[in-house]
């Protein structure tokens, strides 16, 4: 699924240079699970954002199946993007005028899915989050989980290979963070997804199969059999 080789990147902040990721290698299997943790500036997002063709190394290569997204231009990272990979972030990311089901929507529209159609996958999307009963809620409306989860609802709804989650428990409590776990946990197995999941929670990261550890842009990964 991905090799990374040799990925750094690089910001520029003023008259210093920012190495957030520096000489990355890793190999990532076909439905494996991984979960990233280490220190706040550490890269873990960076890295995401680099998994998720939403930027470009400054060196190395992000080969996904076969294709180097380091090489793409913007509008085939796009593509890339938008069809095989999904997103969860901490905050959510909903949009506020928008319906449940219509913010579910949205992940659909640049695969140019026409409307019917698109209206059944998210009501269905939802229904897979237990979200069956609020299509019509604005997110205003929901506790953050149920936002969590209808974030989860858009990520999955075009049936990604890849999901990529960014401290998706960051902003709930310890009730509603096992919930969104087992949500997450069951939608990898049921959709063979390739799952890859930062955390600061040590009790996720405990119980993970493959642990990366991310310190100023440099990694480690366990394998961790007893998980
Ligand atoms: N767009 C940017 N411009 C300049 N510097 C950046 C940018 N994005 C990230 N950085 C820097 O790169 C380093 C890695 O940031 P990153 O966001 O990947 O860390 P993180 O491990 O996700 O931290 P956190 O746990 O706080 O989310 C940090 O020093 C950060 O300040
Ligand atoms: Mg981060």
């Amino acid at each position: 699924m991905y090799e990374l080789r040799n990925v750094t990147k690089r910001y520029a902040r003023g008259k210093d240079t920012v190495h957030a990721l520096d000489g990355v290698d890793l190999t990532i299997g076909d439905g494996d699970r991984l979960v990233i943790q280490g220190p706040t500036g550490g890269g873990k997002s960076t890295l995401l954002q680099m998994l998720g063709a939403l930027d470009r190394p400054t060196s190395g290569e992000v080969v996904l199946d076969g294709i180097d997204l380091a090489k793409l231009n913007e509008a085939r990272l796009t593509r890339v993007r938008s069809e095989n990979i999904g997103f969860v972030f901490q905050s959510f990311n909903l949009i506020p005028t928008l319906t449940a089901q219509e913010n579910v929507e949205t992940a659909l529209v640049p695969l140019g899915i026409k409307t019917k159609e698109r209206r059944e996958l998210a009501a269905e999307a939802l229904h897979s989050v237990g979200l069956g009963e609020r299509l019509a809620h604005l997110p205003g409306e929901m506790s953050g989980g149920q936002q969590q989860r209808v974030a989860i609802a858009r990520a999955l709804v075009k049936k990604p290979k890849v999901l990529l989650a960014d401290e998706p428990t960051g902003n709930l409590d310890e009730g509603m963070r096992d919930e969104i776990m087992d949500v997450l946990e069951r939608l990898w197995k049921e959709h063979g997804l390739t799952f890859i999941m930062v955390t600061h929670d040590s009790s996720i990261a405990k119980k993970a199969p493959r642990l990366a550890t991310i310190r100023k842009g440099k990694i480690t990964v366990k394998e961790n059999a007893g998980a």
